[in-house]
């Protein structure tokens, strides 16, 4: 089997994490998280997108959601990334935050319209809708991400220091095999992965198949992470298109 490089010819670009999608793909998943990698773009920004439409919570004044990447175990992510915070304040502003309790590391839960606050499990920190730190033990505020809101429905997250890229290669296995696109990524433990494809930029992502070797038939749509490398081989959808890794969030 050999590796070759992608002719230019053959546009081909492979996104690493940034573009969310709240449409439900599966059961209790309501989107994925992509990362673009592209020379032009800042490769470690991630972009979360989610559509208002898809989360009652969102749709009133003080509603409050937490998304992520992994479920939790005793307050903590079973993982390496903390659930995200979204709150609506009135007159259509919105928060996003980091749930990691800026004093010890617990998540934090939404905003309580009753208690005007997110009251950390641990030692009782509260934290305004907007991040602020209003009772301690907690002193300093959520992180929190830029935000911005087109006014009707999708909400749009910068997610700053996303450790993720993807490398690309058309694998050519000879005379009986097509090509195929190998995807080679960092797979983190607990998080699972789905590879999207899109012919154009204009339209929606799409999940699809893929295969653990060159050979195999494509069918696994569901990577579990394992902590190491990870490839994936796709089949050509075609003479140009756009391919994603992406990670799958869930409420949590
Ligand atoms: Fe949140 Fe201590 S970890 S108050």
């Amino acid at each position: 089997m050999n590796q070759v490089p992608i002719p230019r010819r053959e546009f081909i670009k492979v996104f690493a994490l940034t573009t969310a999608y709240s449409s439900l793909f599966n059961g209790d998943w309501f989107g994925t998280v992509l990362a673009e990698v592209s020379p032009q773009a800042r490769p470690t920004v991630g972009v979360l997108r989610l559509n208002i439409d898809d989360f009652p919570a969102l749709q009133n004044d003080f509603g409050s959601v937490r998304i992520g990447t992994s479920r939790l175990s005793a307050n903590v992510p079973v993982g390496l990334f903390y659930p995200m915070l979204v709150n609506r304040a009135p007159g259509g502003q919105f928060h996003a935050l980091n749930s990691e309790c800026t004093h010890a590391g617990c998540t934090v839960p939404v905003f309580s319209r009753a208690s005007n606050s997110s009251t950390c499990p641990c030692h009782g920190s509260r934290f305004a809708i907007d991040g602020r730190a209003i009772n301690g033990p907690a002193s300093f505020p959520l992180q929190s991400y830029k935000v911005s809101f087109d006014g009707t429905n999708l909400l749009t997250i910068e997610i700053p220091d996303w450790p993720h890229e993807i490398v690309g290669s058309r694998v050519d296995g000879g005379a009986a095999l097509k090509p195929r696109l190998q995807l080679k990524f960092l797979a983190f433990a607990n998080l699972d992965f789905e590879v999207l494809f899109r012919a154009s930029l204009s339209e929606a992502w799409k999940p699809i198949p893929f295969a653990l070797t060159p050979e195999a038939p494509a069918r696994q749509t569901v990577f579990p992470g394992i902590d190491d490398f990870a490839n994936l081989y796709v089949d050509r959808a075609g003479e140009a298109g756009f391919y994603a890794v992406a990670i799958r969030i869930r409420p949590v």
